[in-house]
């Protein structure tokens, strides 16, 4: 019974040992982690040219709206919107989809109906950049992304950065995307107050930069910050339409956010992450990082919202993605903790970090 006895103890005391055994300047059992795998896919996935496959409905739906717009038919209109109705609930998440339902719908509308369209007024932004010129940019849009028609440009990088370009606008000022993404809910984990600096990092066309901008007020500010000067001219167009003069925009190279140092209370990202950790080179993402780190104010928050890889059970999100875990990791290493952890829809998380 005793050799029994003494035997667990040494058994006990060799994992004990093993556990506390030192790995470089930490402990294992503090440092040993194990991701919990639900689903077959990677870990990260940074995708295509194409943000999502274009499939035989999104392609058939793309023919209809073309034509709704070119032909002024509403059948066609009617005919895209329902073809939009089935393919949402069961192809990727928060697609372009939700935003081309719009336009049908709009089309659909009659004239009265037509004005709760705009009662946001970045909505109505959002219509005028693609119905100038009876919609050519929104034409544009469905020839290139859904190859409708044949650009000259069209395997040339200006080409590619041409769609690129179209496809992030309307993907991410979408007028829906409270509908998909819970926009409202992810602002309030930010608790903005009047007065706040924030810096948006890959603003894009400024989604996120006009609901900050109307959050931290007249004594705020907030810099829209993109490698991409077209998304930049639309900002600021829109600032100069509503006479809105918290906003600053900031083209950058990528390689740092251009802000100077103890700046801001909140440095955000949506959607960016994912390409600093598995695109950057790792002199990019040194220096990227640390400008957020030196824009930040001592006790500044940064903010990082991005796609999550979801359980099999789930519709993935329609682009890249990334497994939070590795976020966390990798921003601990530059010198970041991690403060709170939030989920809104399975497919996008928000990870909220101090400085260290
Ligand atoms: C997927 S979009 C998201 C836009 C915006 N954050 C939103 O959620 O509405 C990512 C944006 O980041 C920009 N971007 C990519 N790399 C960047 C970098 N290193 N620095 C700043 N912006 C970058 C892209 O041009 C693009 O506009």
């Amino acid at each position: 019974m005793r050799w029994v006895v003494l035997f667990i103890l040494a058994a006990i005391l060799t994992i004990l040992l093993y556990a506390i055994t030192p790995i470089g300047s930490q402990w294992r059992i503090w440092t040993t982690q194990a991701i919990t795998i639900t689903s077959k896919a990677s870990l990260v996935y940074i995708s295509s040219n194409d943000s999502f496959a274009a499939t035989q409905e999104g392609i058939r739906a793309a023919r209809f709206v073309l034509d709704a717009l070119k032909n002024k038919s509403t059948d066609s209109a009617k005919a895209a919107s329902q073809i939009y109705d089935n393919l949402i609930p069961v192809e990727n998440y928060g697609g372009e989809y939700t935003t081309l339902e719009w336009f049908c719908k709009y089309l659909l509308a009659s004239d009265n109906e037509k004005k709760k369209f705009f009662s946001d007024k970045f909505a109505a932004s959002f219509y005028d950049f693609f119905a100038e010129n009876d919609y050519a940019r929104l034409k544009e849009y469905l020839q290139r992304k859904y190859k409708l028609e044949q650009f000259v440009d069209q395997n040339t990088q200006a080409g590619q950065d041409r769609k690129a370009f179209l496809e992030d606008f309307i993907l991410f000022n979408n007028p829906r995307r409270e509908e998909w993404e819970k926009t409202s809910k992810i602002i309030g984990v930010l608790n903005l107050k009047q007065g706040d600096t924030i810096a948006d990092v890959g603003s894009g066309p400024g989604y996120y930069t006009f609901k900050f901008s109307q959050l931290v007020g007249e004594k705020g500010r907030v810099f829209a910050i993109d490698t991409v000067k077209e998304h930049l001219n639309y900002v600021n167009s829109v600032s100069q339409k509503y006479g809105i003069q918290n906003v600053e925009t900031i083209q950058t190279g990528g390689d740092a956010i251009g802000v100077k140092a103890n700046q801001v209370n909140f440095a955000f990202l949506c959607s960016l992450y994912h390409n600093i950790y598995a695109t950057a080179r790792e002199e990019e993402r040194n220096s990227f990082i640390e400008s957020i780190k030196q824009a930040l104010k001592k006790d500044g928050t940064l903010i990082v919202v991005d796609n999550a890889l979801v359980k099999d059970s789930e519709l993935p999100y329609h682009g890249p993605y990334i497994a939070k875990e590795l976020i966390i990791g990798q921003l601990k290493y530059y010198g970041f903790h991690l403060v709170k952890d939030y989920a809104f829809i399975p497919q996008r998380y928000i990870l909220v970090f101090n400085k260290d």
